[in-house]
């Protein structure tokens, strides 16, 4: 090895004895006689020292040293008399004897250090420079950590890792696939899986009866703060299983991660049905970090002259404690948020309960203090809270207020960093329409097995039917998804005809896995982890892109690589494009 010690272990121990470090300058001091720097590597950063009136030269090489140089340094671990309580290595420094330049370094675009002075932009097209930094080099340590914990949590229950291929045909699973062409089969394409869905169901079929796989996944949809074009998932799947088993399994996996990345008890999941999620707070994927729950006016609110109530098919409430004193300002600031376009509600009506016991609404019109104080009983308002109402189509309407309310939720300090409420969502409907062209499409993906007593409706009412499905949301974040599936080909060729499949189309794409289940197919199921969205949320962010080494840019971009980019015209015409 080049080097003896690391940046970031010695202390007081050490003084007295020689050694030599490697790394990279961080920040160079010139006091006159004395020249400081702090050299960093992976481990941390060591002062190193030079002393014109004890090596001249030496002292001056120093100074021309520029930062990001790498180096290597030989000297005495001495004790430091100004000491930095803050680093481990604060109490030493080391007095060089030799130094030798490894490495040169342009002047980089942006400061290396844990607050850096780069946009996004340009971090992310010098994401190795970015890389050194304290925070981002963090983040990689905790997502090795999450790695290599999930693979000792799963094997430990008897889980096998097992890889499927990239080079694939398209699974539904709802996103855009990424093709890839086949130069041997010339017009002809593989898809890039969404998931390995497929194909672990078939290793149930094999008799492995415990998958997982951290594995890739790629999708061409929009992107997010919490998506990415590809992605890495903890796929999961168990044979000879019911929900229930499913859920206790991954349960218990996810406490032991959280116990053992964070030291914090997850406590039992909560559970809800996929309804009351969306009634109570307007999401599938809430945030119970706070309660502040949708309450239901329509009866109360209908009926007395207000025709926006009138025309609209429900009016919802939430209660936000304590903020009878909102400005007009504020209050306007509000009416503007829920009129974006993303939220898309047309107006927001309030309540104040003001601290004097007076109460004042913004439709003092239509409804005397004695209806205010029936929406107050109903919602559990009391003196100096304030009332917030939105009205129109039910589902829209519910949506826009969860958007409120999660608002609402971070403007009053509900939505902690360092605070988990995990919850169980169950009960995901079969299918959900298209709007525009009336089809019917999985909601979850079409493996997934209806409830039994729900079989029944799904000739007569599709849209009625449940599903054994279920996701895991940790403060809002859709954090993993699964269900029991089919292993039925009768059940399956139904679902298939019900999503507009003709028998030669499902035979077509699906025939490898309908005619798998003609060998004897054990009853099945599992679940698929957003393995960014674990680390960074373990990691106390929501932005994903922090969490991986190379990610791509909001467009899709590879900033760095500069990809997507053109092939060349001999390339094209090799694969026949
Ligand atoms: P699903 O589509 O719900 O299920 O995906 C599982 C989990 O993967 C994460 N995820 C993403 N993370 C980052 N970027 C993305 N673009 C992205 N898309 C999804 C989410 C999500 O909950 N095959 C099924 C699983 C199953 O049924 O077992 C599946 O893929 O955290």
């Amino acid at each position: 090895m080049l080097r003896e010690h690391t940046c970031g272990e010695l202390t007081i121990k050490n003084v007295g004895s020689e050694t030599t470090i490697c790394g990279w300058v961080q920040k160079s001091r010139d006091l006159g006689g004395m020249t400081f720097i702090d050299v960093r590597d992976r481990y941390g950063i060591t002062q190193i020292v030079f002393n014109m009136d004890v090596d001249a030269d030496l002292c001056k090489k120093a100074r021309v040293l520029g930062r990001e140089f790498v180096i290597k340094v030989s000297g005495e671990v001495v004790e430091r008399s100004n000491k930095n309580p803050d680093m481990i290595t604060g109490d030493i420094e080391i007095t060089v004897k030799s130094l030798e330049v490894l490495s040169e370094s342009k002047t980089p675009p942006f400061l290396i250090e844990d607050e850096t002075d780069g946009g996004e932009e340009l971090r992310m097209q010098y994401r190795y420079l970015d890389l050194r930094r304290g925070p981002l080099k963090k983040n990689i340590e905790l997502r090795h950590s999450v790695l290599k914990l999930t693979r000792d949590l799963l094997d430990a229950k008897d889980f096998l890792e097992i890889e499927t291929p990239y080079l694939l045909k398209s699974t539904p699973e709802g996103a855009r696939d990424f093709v890839v062409p086949s130069r041997m089969n010339q017009g002809q394409f593989y898809a890039l899986p969404q998931s390995p869905q497929t194909f672990k169901q078939l290793f149930m079929v094999a008799g492995f009866d415990k998958y997982f796989q951290i594995v890739r996944c790629f999708r061409d949809e929009d992107l997010r703060a919490d998506r990415q074009p590809e992605f890495t998932q903890i796929d999961c799947e168990m044979s000879f299983v019911e929900q229930e088993d499913v859920l206790t399994t991954f349960e218990s996996f996810m406490k032991s991660m959280f116990k053992e990345t964070l030291d914090v008890d997850l406590g039992n999941f909560q559970r809800i049905t996929y309804d009351e999620a969306l009634n109570s707070y307007g999401s599938d994927k809430p945030d119970i970090r706070f309660e502040m729950k949708i309450v239901d006016l329509t009866d109360m609110a209908q009926g007395k002259g207000f025709n926006v109530f009138d025309d609209s098919e429900i009016v919802v409430a939430i209660n936000a404690k304590g903020c009878a004193g909102y400005s007009r300002k504020q209050l306007d600031a509000l009416t503007d948020f829920v009129r974006t376009p993303q939220i898309g509600a047309k107006g927001m009506v309030y309540a104040k309960f003001n601290e004097d016991g007076t109460v004042k609404s913004s439709v003092d019109k239509f409804y005397n203090e004695a209806d205010l104080k029936q929406w107050a009983e109903a919602c559990g308002t009391e003196t100096g809270d304030l009332l917030l109402l939105l009205s129109g189509d039910r589902q829209k309407t519910l949506v826009a207020m969860g958007e409120l309310r999660l608002k609402m939720g971070s403007e009053l300090g509900f939505r902690e960093v360092g605070t988990f409420a995990p919850l169980w969502v169950l009960d995901f409907p079969l299918l959900e329409k298209d709007e525009d062209s009336g089809n019917w499409h999985a909601m979850h993906h079409p493996f997934t097995s209806p409830k039994t007593e729900d079989i029944e409706f799904m000739e007569s009412d599709p849209g009625k039917v449940r599903a054994n499905a279920y996701d895991l949301v940790i403060n809002g974040i859709e954090l993993g998804g699964g269900s029991i599936r089919i292993h039925e080909r009768g059940l399956q060729d139904q679902m298939f005809k019900l999503l507009g499949f003709s028998k030669e189309e499902a035979q077509e794409q699906f025939g490898f896995l309908l005619n798998a289940f003609e060998y004897g197919a054990p009853p099945h199921g599992g679940i698929a982890f957003g393995f960014d969205r674990l680390v960074a949320l373990l990691g106390g962010s929501e932005s994903i892109r922090e969490y991986i080494a190379f990610p791509k840019n909001n467009a899709g971009r590879d900033v760095m690589l500069d990809a997507p980019s053109p092939i060349s015209k001999e390339q094209k015409k090799e694969l026949g494009l």
